[in-house]
């Protein structure tokens, strides 16, 4: 008979759960407070999906183009969502980024640099100016080394790795700690906390061809559904346009928008720079038509227009998976990237040293001298818990959310390089929030039914007599999304994917890890299953309800945006029945301050700082 005082089990204040950006930022904020913090990473402290997000982190710094301010950034940010974004965290991101920059240069980050010494920054996607302050193409990494160093000093943490977390306590309707197992041993452990912050990360690896690692199932989206929040805009995955597509052991791989950033152009199997062919009419007048335009806003020329590689990500994908269709791709299945004959061997060595070295050692090839093959590959949900712009804390009280598993801030797609800045800022935001949280919050209490409902499920995977494979069912499930809830959907294969994840989940359910918990791959992966299944049915039944294209959306059985769906956001929790319920909700009117500015020219708001 299972005892719970039996479990291991450690008291805090607050749980974080993933050590990527936004949980190192909220732990450094927790520890400022003086709240004992639970640092929980399902791998080792240090490697986290955001040092995937390689090319910058967004910020209004004004450093390479001094017309730069937060409220163009904030415009950028708002066109490239398509307006659904929250407009409260896309003014925090906005404001807040250049002050968490400076921060992080404080603490040690070592950007690259302009020649008088100020934060370099790059162009990418869909922002107006060059914003990006990056180190070479390793800005995640160093983000995390920065964080990483200035969290571990912090009195009153314990980080634990290797440490999977398979449910939420509650009491009544409050959070109340959670419940978990080490990785290794296959022991179970029991933190109670008055706050727990999801810092967990996206869910790509729902998808056959992926940028994210076998962390990235989507853990905190899960936990958050099953202890009664809302999930916000699930439909929209984002698929960035290059990762590598061969060998097909690395296929899904990154390869920084950063390749762009420094003057990269794509070209299909006719050496045709096609993104001419798909510049959105509204945009057509600023795109530069000559590589020699191009080039002369790359090397900083305000009055030189942007080239078409440089639309935003939804765009830029959706052409290259035409070009593939329309048999105008490589041999593998992509297009190609090509750097090599746009900027010198030691330019692109300097810029972009981990691609150089990426392809040398996984393809054989030298970017200096050869253009790379590249493709679509699932890299980010701009959906995620639902939360309070201001405090991220979700509809359950106690629990907040911050980073990529938080949704709202991006909208419909998400800007390159919009992701670390929102890492610092809503990290920041949510720690403050569960600090101020836990002021008033009474002492955690541990639910023993709860932790022991949670053990058995767990432990049933291993004492079952008979049952499948998991891996089986895994490798089932990325086909069913890859094939129908990929870059261009329609209403008949969402509906196979909806039909699909039933008989996926009911075969999850019964799967069979043999052997103890001790090392047992098997068994994680049968455990992470039950995670993939409810997040892969959230996506697939937002972009089943939702019946237009907009964004990292498309529905190709219902082109275009649709106006009256630029109102609604979709939202989906469980219901009483224990069944996903899936609904529109019409947003608020936007704070007419924050319209003004998204509505406003340029010309209205270029103006330096206190622009
Ligand atoms: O392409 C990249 O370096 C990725 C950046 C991001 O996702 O923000």
């Amino acid at each position: 008979m299972l005892d719970v005082n039996e479990i291991e089990r450690h008291d805090y204040d607050v749980i974080i759960i993933g050590a990527g950006g936004a949980g190192l930022r909220a732990a450094i904020e927790t520890g400022q407070a003086g709240l004992k913090t639970g640092l929980i990473c399902k791998s080792l402290l240090g490697k986290a999906h955001t040092v995937m997000a390689e090319g910058g982190m967004a910020a209004a710094l004004g450093y390479a183009d001094k017309r730069d301010n937060w409220k163009i950034h904030f415009r950028d940010t708002m066109r490239g969502g398509k307006f659904l974004n929250d407009w409260r965290m896309a003014e925090h991101h906005a404001k807040e980024a250049p002050e968490r920059v400076k921060e992080l240069e404080d603490w040690g980050a070592v950007f690259d640099r302009l020649p008088d010494g100020l934060i370099s920054q790059r162009n990418f996607g869909g922002h107006r100016y060059p914003r990006l302050a990056h180190v070479g193409d390793r800005t995640g990494l160093e983000l995390i080394r920065t964080l990483q160093d200035r969290a571990v000093h912090q009195p009153g943490l314990d980080v634990h790795m290797e440490c999977t977390v398979l449910d939420i306590l509650k009491d009544g309707d409050r959070v109340t700690g959670v419940v978990a197992y080490w990785r290794q041993t296959g022991r179970f452990v029991v933190f109670t906390a008055k706050a727990v912050i999801l810092a967990s990360g996206g869910g790509g690896k729902s998808w056959r061809i992926t940028s994210n690692s076998w962390e990235c199932t989507g853990d905190g989206y899960a936990l958050a559904y099953e202890a009664g929040a809302e999930l916000i805009d699930m439909e929209f995955v984002q698929f960035h346009p290059t990762g590598m597509v061969w060998p097909p052991s690395v296929r899904g791989t990154l390869v920084t928008e950063g390749v762009r950033g420094e003057g990269g152009i794509l070209l299909n199997n006719k050496g045709e720079r096609f993104m001419f062919n798909y510049i959105p009419e509204k945009f057509a007048k600023e795109t530069a038509d000559t590589v020699e335009e191009a080039q002369r806003w790359l090397d900083g020329d305000k009055n030189a227009r942007r080239p078409p590689e440089l639309l935003t990500r939804d765009v830029v994908a959706r052409s290259i998976n035409a070009e593939v269709k329309a048999g105008r791709g490589s041999p593998h299945g992509g297009v190609f990237l090509d750097i090599a004959s746009r900027r010198t061997p030691e330019a692109i060595r300097k810029k972009l040293p981990s691609m150089y070295h990426q392809f040398k050692e996984l393809a054989e090839l030298d970017i200096t001298k050869e253009p790379m093959e590249i493709g679509p590959t699932c890299h980010y949900f701009m959906g995620g818990v639902r939360v309070d712009p201001h405090t991220q804390m979700s509809k359950v009280p106690g629990l907040f959310a911050a980073g990529e598993v938080s949704g709202g801030m991006h909208g419909a797609n998400r800007l390159g390089g919009n992701s670390l800045s929102d890492l610092i800022v809503f990290g920041k935001l949510a720690g403050d929030g569960a600090a101020a949280y836990c002021k008033q919050a009474a002492p955690p209490v541990l639910p023993a039914d709860q932790v022991l409902a949670s053990v058995r499920r767990a432990t049933g995977i291993l004492n079952r007599d008979s049952g499948e494979n998991p891996y089986l069912v895994h490798d089932d499930l990325m086909t069913t999304m890859q094939d129908n809830v990929g870059i261009i959907r329609t209403k008949v294969e969402l509906e196979k994917a909806l039909t699909d994840l039933e008989v996926l989940r009911e075969r999850a359910s019964r799967a069979k890890a043999h052997g103890t918990s001790q090392y047992n791959a098997g068994w994680h992966e049968a455990i992470d299953l039950r995670v993939m299944m409810i997040v892969s049915e959230a996506v697939t039944r937002g972009a089943l309800t939702r019946e237009e294209s907009r964004g990292g959306h498309t529905r190709e059985d219902h082109p275009g945006e649709q106006g009256p769906w630029g109102a609604v956001n979709i939202i989906s929790y469980k219901g009483a029945d224990g069944k996903m319920v899936t609904e529109k909700f019409e947003r608020p009117p936007g704070p007419p301050e924050l319209v003004a500015i998204a509505n406003a020219t340029l010309e209205e708001l270029e103006g330096g700082q206190n622009g």
